[in-house]
Parts: structure tokens; sequence; C-alpha cells
């Protein structure tokens, strides 16, 4: 099957950015999310950052235009013409099991349902469909139109043919698609989160500032941002999630989220999105 239409479900940050990316690839895209407000924010996130784009030469005047002409939806009913759809919806697995019985149901039956999860299992969400062997993790980094990787999760009845397309669609998004095997946090996340956990931890000890901290990670390992940062940027919550899922599925206590990082989310400091976490930010 050759992809040109896809839908993306969800308008935040990651929902957006691979919408985006996908758009000025060449595909026809359609973004939704059942929030109409979000719709909108996600919306003005692609103008903004296409804006940025084409401002320093990376983008010609037809990927431009190509943005701008993402349709928006506030259900799933363009899924039904789908090749492809992108799911980037809250990361909570009773959304997500819901979503793909829903999707499973709308969607043509060759079509392929790709998770952009950071942390749920593939093999169980694929569950919650009657085609197991097309249901793949496509897992974005935030910000999606800068970074170069897409980490490609097989659930354990994904087809070769549905991994190859998701590699497809990835490399012409410009994206180098590396695949993870179906275990908590993947690759990325089973490396990153217990990274940044330990920085927390480190915080939490007064081992030095969160400026230190980071500085120490940014000149010391030619890190692009620091871990605290980088949290920040994530979103608290998000860490924490991941961190208990790895925790919990582990079963290994190494993987114990910090104090700190608890105490944070449960005040409510989530990072960029409120603006405030180990840093404080405009909103
Ligand atoms: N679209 C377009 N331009 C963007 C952008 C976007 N979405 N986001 C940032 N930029 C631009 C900025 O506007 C800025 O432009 P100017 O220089 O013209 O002002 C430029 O990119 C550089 O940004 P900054 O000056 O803010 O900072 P930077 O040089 O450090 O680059 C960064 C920003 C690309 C985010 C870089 O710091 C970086 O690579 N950080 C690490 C990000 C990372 O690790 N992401 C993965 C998170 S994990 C995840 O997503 C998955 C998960 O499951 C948790």
């Amino acid at each position: 099957m050759t992809v040109e239409r896809i839908v993306v479900i969800g308008a935040g940050t990651m929902g957006n950015g691979i919408a985006q990316t996908a758009a000025i690839s060449g595909y026809q895209v359609t973004m939704t999310d059942v929030d109409r407000a979000a719709l909108e924010r996600g919306k003005a996130a692609i103008e903004k950052s296409v804006a940025k784009l084409a401002s320093k030469g990376f983008l010609d005047e037809n990927q431009r235009r190509a943005a701008g002409e993402i349709a928006t939806a506030d259900d799933i009913a363009p899924a039904a013409d789908a090749h492809l759809v992108i799911e980037a919806a809250t990361e909570n697995p009773e959304t997500k099991f819901a979503l793909f019985g829903e999707l499973d149901r709308v969607t043509p039956k060759d079509a392929v349902l790709a998770t952009n999860t950071s942390s749920i299992s593939i093999t169980r969400i694929a569950g919650h469909t009657s085609r197991p062997d097309r249901v793949i993790g496509m897992h974005f980094f935030n910000p999606v139109p800068l970074m170069a990787l897409l980490e490609v999760i097989r659930g354990l009845d994904t087809s070769d043919s549905t991994r190859d397309l998701a590699f497809e669609v990835g490399r012409k998004m410009s994206k180098e698609p590396v695949e993870a095997k179906d275990s908590p946090g993947f690759i990325a996340n089973r490396i990153l989160c217990p990274m940044i956990n330990e920085a927390i931890f480190a915080l939490q000890e007064g081992l030095g500032t969160a400026e230190d901290i980071d500085t120490i990670m940014k000149l010391g390992m030619s890190h692009p941002m620091g871990p605290l940062a980088l949290a920040d940027l994530i979103g608290l919550d998000v860490v924490l999630y991941i961190v208990e899922v790895l925790h919990r599925d582990f079963g290994d206590d190494k993987y114990r989220p910090a104090p700190l990082l608890r105490q944070m989310v449960d005040a409510g400091y989530l990072g960029r999105k409120t603006g405030k976490g180990f840093y404080e930010y405009k909103v």
C-alpha cells in the first residue's frame, strides 16, 4: 500500500509536530483532537514553527503551503479513509486502548495504526484491535520538526510489511528510523528517563544547583541541554509516568522515582507547559 493520507490523533506538542512534519513531507494530513481549543493551539504552534523554519530557508513555498493545508477535525471520522493513523493522544493506557478499538472499527481494514506512545506496550495496544499485524509504535521526539530520530517498535504480531511501511514513512519525513524491541521504555526512554531521574536525585541531595547539574552535562558530555531543562521540555508528569512504568514493569528499585519529582508533579510544577519546573518560563 502507498501511504498518501495520514490522520494524526492529538493536536498537542507531539501531534502538531508530527502533523507538520508529515505535511511538509508531501502527505495529505488531517489533525484531530476532541478539544477544539487544543486544535487551535496546535494550528498556531504549526504556523509559528513553519514561519521560523521558512525564515531560515529550511522550507520552500510548496512545503509552507502544504503545512497551511493541514485539515482539522474534532472527531476521528476522517480516519475512515486514512492509509496511516498516527496516534499521539494523552499517555493514558485506557484512553489509548479505547481509541485503538474505535480506530479499528472506522478505518479501512488495510490501514496501519501507529502509536507515538513513549512507554505503553505496543502488543497491549494492538490487543485492542482485530489487526495486531498492522499496529506499530512510531515514537517521535520533541521538538518533532527538528529531531532526527524515529524509534520504531513492533508488537508481538506486527508484520514485516507494517514495519517496512513505518520505516518508509519515517524516511520520507526525513527521520532516521531505528527499531527497538517492545520492552518498557523501549530503548530511548529506558536510558533517558533514569538519567533525568538521577539528575533530580542529585538536585534533591544538594550535590549542586539545577544550573550546575545542567552545565555539567552540557559542557562535560556535550548534551544540547541539561537533564533538568530537558525534563521541563518533556513535562515532569510525563517523566514521572515513564519512570513509574519502568519501576513497576521491571520490578527493580533502581528505577524508583525521585521523591522531588513526585512532589513537583503534585504541586503542579510540570515544566514549560505550566511556566514552572526546574526553571521558570513565560506561558
Ligand atoms: N520548530 C521550529 N524551530 C524550532 C522549534 C520548532 N518546533 N523548536 C525550537 N526551534 C528553534 C528555536 O526557535 C531556535 O531558533 P533561533 O536560533 O532562530 O532562535 C532554534 O531552534 C534553536 O533553539 P534554542 O536556541 O532554543 O536552543 P537549542 O539550540 O538548544 O536547540 C533543541 C533547541 C533543538 C530543542 C536542542 O536543545 C535539543 O536538541 N535538545 C534536546 C531535545 C531532546 O532531547 N528531545 C527529546 C526529548 S524526549 C522525547 O521527546 C520523547 C519522550 O518519549 C519523552
